[in-house]
């Protein structure tokens, strides 16, 4: 019970990665929040996650929702210790592309979700925070490699990595900790999401598979031990730093 009586907040937490995260803190003792838009699939992962965890419906770039959602877990709870600053990843059809093809308003939705977004959602949330609070940026190993039809998403994880530095260094007078969770391909529902054409998101994860040296797609419980590990006093030395949980994909 590594997090025993700790509050977490975690967007992002109704589905794929935010969702496993949610469920180890869970069984490391945890309770809290999971925030996200789809209703059916909030009701859904709080229902399973049982009652020691809310769910908030808003939307991570909006600045009124997250705000919502600080408010409403700090009435429930009290103030939290963990923040997982995980909502992210897909934006829909022709967000994925060449330089030659991002189009400007495509452009401007990756980076307001994948970046934009990472900042104000640490921001807002830091007068419900208590001292010594662990946050976890979830990253990705995009940001180190040079995927084609990728340069937007990427550019805004390595920014994300940046913030992990940045926000530690801001935050040390309270003992803050920011960390980032920067995962290799994982089997989740986020394939779907880039709206690309029938069959192509199989496609797309097999081609993952082979590029993997593990051969293998990681699962969303392989994320949840670690965000456990960056949330826990078992990494009270690491602040600014980046786990690559992607098996070897960044480094072999
Ligand atoms: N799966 C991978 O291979 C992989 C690899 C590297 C990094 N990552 C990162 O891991 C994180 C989680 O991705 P995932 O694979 O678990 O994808 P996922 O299953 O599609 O989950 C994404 C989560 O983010 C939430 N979300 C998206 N836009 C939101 C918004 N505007 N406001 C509030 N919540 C929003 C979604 O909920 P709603 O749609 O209900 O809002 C969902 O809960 C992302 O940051 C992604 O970039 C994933």
């Amino acid at each position: 019970m590594r997090l025993k009586e700790k509050i977490a907040i975690i967007t992002g937490g109704n589905s794929g990665i935010g969702f496993a995260i949610a469920q180890e803190f869970k069984i490391e003792g945890a309770q809290g929040a999971i925030f996200g838009r789809t209703q059916e699939t909030l009701e859904g992962s709080v229902k399973e996650l049982g009652p020691g965890f809310i769910a908030v419906r808003g939307d991570v770039t909006k600045a009124d929702d997250l705000e919502r959602l600080y408010a409403q877990t700090a009435e429930r709870f009290g103030k939290a210790d963990i923040l997982v600053a995980n909502a992210g990843g897909a934006v829909g059809p022709g967000t994925l592309g060449s330089v030659a093809e991002v189009d400007e308003a495509s452009y401007d939705s990756m980076a307001d979700l994948n970046l934009k977004s990472v900042f104000f959602t640490v921001q807002k949330a830091l007068p419900y925070l208590n001292d010594g609070a662990s946050i976890i940026l979830v990253g990705s190993i995009a940001s180190n490699k040079g995927f084609a039809g990728m340069s937007v998403y990427s550019a805004c994880k390595a920014g994300v990595r940046s913030f992990a530095r940045t926000f530690s260094a801001d935050l040390m007078d309270r003992g803050i900790r920011v960390n980032v969770l920067s995962p290799g391909p994982v089997d989740t529902p986020v394939f779907d999401k880039f709206g690309l054409p029938e069959g192509q998101s199989q496609q797309a994860k097999k081609q993952f598979e082979e590029m993997v040296p593990l051969k293998r797609l990681g699962n969303p419980a392989e994320m949840g031990k670690v965000a456990v590990f960056l949330a826990s006093s078992d990494s009270s030395f690491l602040l600014g730093e980046e786990i690559s949980a992607d098996g070897g994909i960044a480094h072999l």
